[in-house]
């Protein structure tokens, strides 16, 4: 669903959206009168409205007017904002109104709250129907005016969610696609559109890999038709003040290999590229937003299969970094990936390295789907992805790189096993593992598995790629440089 923002100072005949938390009584409106709104929402309280977050009633009176809860009238908070504007979305695609007015409180009136709910909104408008022949007719665009006054900064912040929301759907688009129509050598090619603009695209083929002595990606892409790639991209603003590397998995298709996963595990495992996506998408919001900061985007391509000349439980793989892995499971292919991908980018003139990759089931059985795992040992870098997270209205939640479980993965014929001990802190072993790969610069790792992809939907998005994180690293890459 197309929406357009726009700003007004009179209120038009048109549908008003009202915030009430669960105690207040509600803004006043613009051209209405105090008494009018109050009565307004003394109806909506009798029609059961409580005001929780995200919760939204119709109230025709005078006019109609959608009332929206906000949840706690004294933490109205970005999330609160979001749910907002994602109830009043979701309401809007079933109704007939073209456009709708929305009464912005005094305290959503400054830019950056402001952008959450026009964030929220958009965030919920999302619809992956490129393979539906007969889609639930597309709704025409719709027009939503905020009864403020429009200002730069308003408008810049309206203007950045619609580039942050851009990128959240730019990555959605890719996870949502099938496997077999995002190869390797087809998401380069998307990754190669995304130059121009600040924008440098590289993409290293499986001749480039073996000249570098990537062993982990070309050994996790022998079973596959389809060879593997790594792509590269490079963001320079003219004055950077910081440097950064963004490394995303990019597993096509995750069968499991030869340790073949049951037919149920497979069934989302196109979405086993969405660290890679993540990185996409992020480029291509660099172009539009030009923070000031240096970012490099490396994230290795291939599908785990169970061809013919598929790596083996047993097999010894180099990574790029010289050490050497034993693969005991060929369905934890995700680090021996990571492995190449990690040691190219420490060697990339960066002050930090984050990696972020649907990598262990049991990042899910640890948090479910609301957070992500964050594990550095650089105190610093943590506080800034959690703040990063917050700001974005997205969790994450740190685990600790146990330094004793190191043994877990002792190998006795290699550098390293690409396995622990089963039910043992699978996602810290990931991430002890892809330790070993990251160099001596700041570090961080992020599992994103449990909230790359949601089968039920969420309030902010539909069933499929959540599309998660896309805001937290652009706004941990733009810290410092909103409206
Ligand atoms: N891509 C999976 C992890 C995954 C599982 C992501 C479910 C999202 C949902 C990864 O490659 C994998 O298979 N990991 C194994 C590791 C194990 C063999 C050590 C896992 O989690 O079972
Ligand atoms: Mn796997
Ligand atoms: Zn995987």
């Amino acid at each position: 669903m197309k929406i357009n923002f726009r700003f007004s100072e009179k209120s038009i005949g048109a549908p008003v959206v009202r915030f009430a938390g669960q105690t207040d009584a509600g803004p006043t409106a613009l051209g209405v009168s105090a008494a009018a709104v109050g009565k307004s929402l003394a109806n909506a309280r009798e029609d059961g409205f409580r005001g929780q977050a995200g919760e939204l009633v119709v109230v025709r009176g005078v006019g109609v007017d959608l009332w929206v809860g906000v949840g706690d009238s004294n933490a109205v908070d970005g999330t609160a904002r979001r749910l907002a504007g994602a109830a009043l979305c979701r309401r809007w695609r079933d109704a007939r109104w073209p456009r709708v007015a929305v009464d912005v409180p005094g305290a959503w009136a400054a830019p950056q709250q402001l952008g959450e709910f026009v964030e929220g909104v958009l965030l919920a408008a999302y619809r992956f129907t490129r393979h539906q022949t007969a889609p639930t007719k597309p709704a025409p665009p719709r027009d939503i005016v905020l009864l403020v006054p429009a200002t730069a900064a308003r408008t810049a912040a309206q203007r950045r969610a619609e580039i942050v929301v851009g990128a959240v759907d730019f990555a959605r688009d890719l996870i949502n696609t099938p496997a077999s129509l995002k190869t390797p050598a087809a998401l380069a090619r998307q990754a190669a559109a995304l130059a121009g603009g600040g924008v440098k695209a590289k993409t290293l083929r499986k001749t480039d890999l073996e000249r570098l002595g990537a062993g982990g990606v070309l050994g996790v892409g022998r079973g596959s038709a389809f060879p593997p790639v790594m792509i590269h991209l490079h963001y320079k603003p003219a004055r950077p003040r910081a440097r950064v590397a963004l490394v995303g998995k990019g597993v096509t298709f995750d069968s499991g290999g030869l340790s073949l996963k049951p037919a149920d595990g497979m069934m989302t495992m196109k979405y086993d590229m969405a660290g890679a996506a993540i990185v996409m998408a992020v480029f291509w919001a660099l172009k539009r937003l030009r923070p000031d900061v240096e970012v490099h985007g490396v994230a290795p391509l291939t599908e785990n299969m169970p061809g013919p000349a598929a790596y083996k439980p047993g097999d010894v793989v180099r990574a790029m970094n010289g050490k050497t892995i034993e693969v005991l499971n060929t369905d934890a292919e995700g680090r021996v990936i990571l492995a190449d991908a990690l040691s190219y980018a420490a060697r990339l003139p960066v002050d930090r390295v984050i990696d972020v990759a649907t990598l262990t089931g049991a990042a899910t059985v640890a948090l479910g789907k609301a957070y992500a795992a964050l594990m550095t040992d650089d105190d610093a870098l943590a506080q800034a992805l959690s703040d990063a997270a917050r700001g974005a209205g997205e969790k994450m939640w740190r685990l600790p790189l146990e330094k004793s479980y190191r043994d877990h993965i002792k190998s006795s014929v290699a550098d390293i096993k690409n396995i622990g001990n089963p039910g043992e802190a699978g996602t810290i072993i990931g991430g002890l593992f892809l330790k070993e790969f990251a160099g001596d610069k700041p570090w961080a790792h992020v599992d994103m598995a449990g909230v790359g992809w949601n089968g039920a939907g969420t309030a902010l998005s539909p069933a499929g790629a959540t599309g998660a994180l896309v805001r937290t690293f652009l706004n941990y890459l733009s810290a410092g440089e909103k409206a």
